[in-house]
């Protein structure tokens, strides 16, 4: 049986992009959801098992934000068609769609604990 790889950050990290930092550690809840901009482009930042991830605020559904999107600790529910996004990897868990478009992720220690978020340069 094929395993569907829905994120593979070593081909995410070979394209040009840029680590950018985003948020304070201690503001992205865990087992809920927050989003940021980061100039024109939407971000929502879950932390779950102590792990932060980082998706684009973009239903993949039909593209709507999920600004307002309920959680129920480990899915996303879009506000639009009610499809469910898993918060661990992005799949959708409740309908045949793609999965939500993720970033790689990574803690900064100095000068405090900050979330850095590799984006494309596309998405700067
Ligand atoms: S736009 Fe999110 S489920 Fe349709």
């Amino acid at each position: 049986m094929k395993k569907t790889v829905l994120f593979n950050q070593e081909a995410m990290l070979e394209r040009e992009g840029q680590w950018l930092s985003v948020i304070a550690l201690a503001d992205v809840p865990s087992y809920g959801f927050i989003t940021i901009d980061v100039g024109e482009h939407s971000l929502l930042l879950s932390k779950i098992a102590n792990e932060v991830r980082c998706f684009a605020n973009q239903c993949a559904h039909s593209a709507y934000a999920l600004t307002f999107a309920k959680c129920d600790g480990q899915q996303l529910i879009c506000p639009f068609h009610h499809y469910r996004f898993s918060l661990e990897d992005g799949r959708c868990v409740s309908h045949l769609c793609a999965p939500l478009s993720r970033y790689p992720v990574r803690i900064t220690e100095q000068p405090s604990l900050r979330v850095e978020v590799y984006l494309p340069l596309n998405l700067i």
